[in-house]
């Protein structure tokens, strides 16, 4: 059969558009508005109200969904992996990893799903969207508004979930400043992203075990104060591997000695800002990882950036949660909308 070189022309140009159109609606290629019309519902409205209420009657559940979103999008891309409970056949899923101690929040994300599944939105929203719009009303709300961004939205929920990939995705809290720019840079941000994003330490806590280093440190690395009249006391109060507070800021006064007018108590554990950058230029981080960021010119001129201008970091720390909202899953990979987001569909 004889093609015109004309119509083989048409074939080529036809396909060169349909490869450009494809992924822009395929899996994997998230859209602003993606559910808007497929529901009876707002979904972006109950995964708001949800999180709202959820804040009201605990504020620190915020930090925790921001960290639970950063976790889940660094391990196989935002794919709800991370809210996978163990099973039979499967009993070391990414939140039984080490480098997620401490990690919270699923409550609030069961919640949105229990609500999105019984009234008005059922087999529809993945796990994965869930907690993509969570992190970011929850970032809202902390910031009083400052930090704010549209989601794009329509990714699937993997069926993977593994520790392994956990511990070798995640950063570690003792690493050094190569090791965290090389690790993110993995994941394709900038040494500036890397500091951008790390100024999520302003708000939360952590257990001592993961700054424990901290307390051995050199007084160069950490204020000795706060090395020896604060953490190490705050840890060696006993119970089993306590927590403290991320930010000295949200530390009780009293107990701070001659740091006390670092504490701002009515900030509340819960206020989202540039503040950790001015601790961290006055060595009063928690982690190795944090104080790491001065350590080196390529980074420190970024804290020094973010610690003179608030309204700058707010803007660019909501710009690199969008492109962490886009790490998509490995190529090939299989996705699905789950029923409940701790499981897949097929247990
Ligand atoms: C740069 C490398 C990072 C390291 C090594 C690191 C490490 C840690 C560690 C060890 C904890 C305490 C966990 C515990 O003991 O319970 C923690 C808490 C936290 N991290 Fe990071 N983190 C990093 C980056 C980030 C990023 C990029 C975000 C978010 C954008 C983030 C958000 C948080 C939040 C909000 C908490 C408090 C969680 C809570 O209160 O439940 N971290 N991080
Ligand atoms: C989120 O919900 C609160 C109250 O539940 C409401 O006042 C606010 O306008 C909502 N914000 C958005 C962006 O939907
Ligand atoms: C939306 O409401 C219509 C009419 O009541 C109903 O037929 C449809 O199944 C509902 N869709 C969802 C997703 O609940
Ligand atoms: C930073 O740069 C200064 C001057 O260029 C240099 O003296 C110093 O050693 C550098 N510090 C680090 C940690 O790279
Ligand atoms: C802080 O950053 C914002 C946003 O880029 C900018 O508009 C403002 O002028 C900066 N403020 C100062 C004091 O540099």
């Amino acid at each position: 059969m004889k093609v015109s070189a004309f119509a083989l022309a048409l074939v080529v140009a036809f396909q060169a558009a349909a490869a450009v159109v494809v992924p822009a609606t395929a899996p994997g290629a998230p859209t602003v508005g993606y559910y808007n019309g497929k529901c009876n519902c707002s979904v972006e409205g109950i995964v708001n109200d949800t999180v709202k209420a959820a804040l009201d009657a605990d504020i620190t559940k915020g930090a925790a969904l921001v960290r639970l979103f950063f976790h889940d999008c660094f391990v196989r891309g935002c794919d709800g992996s991370v809210l996978i409970d163990p099973t039979y056949a499967n009993p070391n899923p990414e939140k039984t990893s080490g480098a997620n101690i401490g990690l919270r929040g699923f409550d609030v994300i069961d919640a949105i799903k229990a609500k999105l599944e019984s009234a008005c939105c059922p087999n529809t929203v993945s796990c994965a969207d869930i907690l993509a719009f969570a992190a970011r009303d929850a970032s809202r709300y902390l910031s009083k508004g400052g930090v704010d961004y549209a989601v794009p939205s329509g990714r699937l929920d993997g069926v993977v979930s593994s520790a392994t990939d956990a511990a070798n995705s995640l950063p570690g809290s003792t690493f050094n400043v190569a090791e965290l720019i090389a690790k993110f840079a993995g994941k394709g941000f900038t040494p500036e992203e890397l500091v951008i994003l790390s100024g999520a330490h302003s708000i939360g806590e952590a257990h001592c075990s993961s700054f424990h280093d901290r307390l051995s440190a050199p007084s160069s690395q950490i204020n000795p104060d706060f090395r020896d009249s604060v953490l190490a006391k705050d840890c060696g109060a006993g119970g089993d591997d306590p927590t403290v507070e991320n930010n000295i800021r949200d530390m009780n006064a009293a107990s701070l000695g001659s740091l006390a007018r670092y504490a701002v108590p009515a900030r509340g554990g819960a206020y989202l800002d540039n503040s950790y950058y001015v601790n961290n230029l006055n060595n009063l981080v928690l982690f190795r990882s944090d104080w790491e960021l001065v350590g080196s010119n390529a980074t420190l001129r970024h804290v020094r950036e973010y610690a003179d201008n608030g309204t700058l970091w707010n803007l660019d720390f909501a710009a690199a949660l969008v492109k962490l909202s886009k790490l998509s899953m490995p190529p090939g990979s299989t996705g699905e909308i789950r029923k409940t987001c701790r499981a897949t569909n097929n247990y």
